[in-house]
């Protein structure tokens, strides 16, 4: 989701946009400078999801302040008032990412507070989902509260993070697709990322944890895209043999992955 070609358009017409249409690329500056080095790389990542904001970021906790929260107008929990650097960074950074969608959407940005369960409880017509991983941050939003949203963002496993995928997240059937391919670490942190996005995306349904054995890959993975199957009953909408689709995209560092549905209509 863009909207520079909004501002081109008057541009090229020669009339004066009204002072709310702010490009992009001026809203992802403006937040890097008033976060005073906290965050960078802020930028957009293709989900292909129609109407979808997907925003990724670097953050650094070493530049975490705690006047970062006012100076980027994010409400502080008071449950994070005490918090490590490390904890407050992540929760301020995925903030940051959640209140740019907001300005994508044109919404005045309503803080996304936290909801007892954990999960973000979004304003009015949004729906959305916030994942961080080792000082990245990955913020998934669309402007339809029917919709059901998972995110996630895993740093690319290690040989000891591996070994425990492959005891703690990964099924039988799952550990034989690993094992079988050339870099199983991708494969493994792929696996775990697709099933923390599954359990956000059906936390609102099922309203309670449930384990990484409750779904495995139905497959390898292809290019943008993995399968991933309920090997249980989770809730009467949500049986065994139901079928999730999580897309992803791989870079140096990290894996990350999403999934969106509709409670009632299924699959997206
Ligand atoms: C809750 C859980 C998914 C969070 O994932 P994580 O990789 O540890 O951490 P992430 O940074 O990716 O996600 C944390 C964010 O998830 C969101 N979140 C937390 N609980 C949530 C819930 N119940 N539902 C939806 N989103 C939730 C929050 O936004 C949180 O960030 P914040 O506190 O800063 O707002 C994870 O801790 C967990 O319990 N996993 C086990 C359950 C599971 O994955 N089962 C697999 C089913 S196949």
């Amino acid at each position: 989701v863009d909207c520079n070609w909004v501002s081109d358009m008057f541009q090229s017409l020669g009339v004066a946009p009204c002072t709310s249409i702010v490009p992009l690329a001026d809203r992802i500056d403006e937040l890097a400078d008033r976060s005073d080095g906290f965050l960078s790389d802020v930028s957009t990542l293709d989900t292909g999801l129609p109407g979808a904001a997907a925003l990724v970021a670097q953050y650094n906790h070493l530049r975490f302040e705690r006047r970062l929260f006012a100076n980027l107008g994010i409400d502080c929990p008071e449950g994070l008032a005490d918090a490590t650097a490390k904890r407050s960074s992540e929760y301020l950074a995925g903030r940051a990412m959640a209140q740019l969608g907001q300005a994508i959407f044109g919404h005045q940005p309503s803080p996304v507070r936290r909801s007892e369960t954990g999960a973000p409880a979004w304003p009015h017509g949004l729906a959305g989902s916030i994942s961080h991983s080792a000082e990245r941050c990955f913020c998934l939003m669309l402007p339809d509260c029917s919709q059901l949203v998972g995110a996630d963002t895993e740093r690319l496993a290690g040989s000891n993070q591996l070994r425990a995928i492959l005891r703690i997240v990964a099924t039988p059937s799952d550990r034989t697709l690993i094992t079988g391919v050339q870099d199983p670490a991708v494969l493994a942190t792929l696996l775990f990322s697709a099933k923390e996005a599954l359990f956000k995306l059906l936390f609102p349904l099922v309203q309670r944890h449930f384990g990484f054995a409750c779904a495995e890959l139905c497959a390898l993975p292809t290019e943008a895209a993995l399968h991933l199957r309920l090997t249980q009953d989770l809730h009467p909408a949500l049986l065994a043999g139901a079928v999730f689709r999580i897309g992803y995209v791989l870079d140096d560092s990290h894996v990350t992955t999403w999934a969106t549905a509709r409670p009632s209509i299924g699959l997206t």
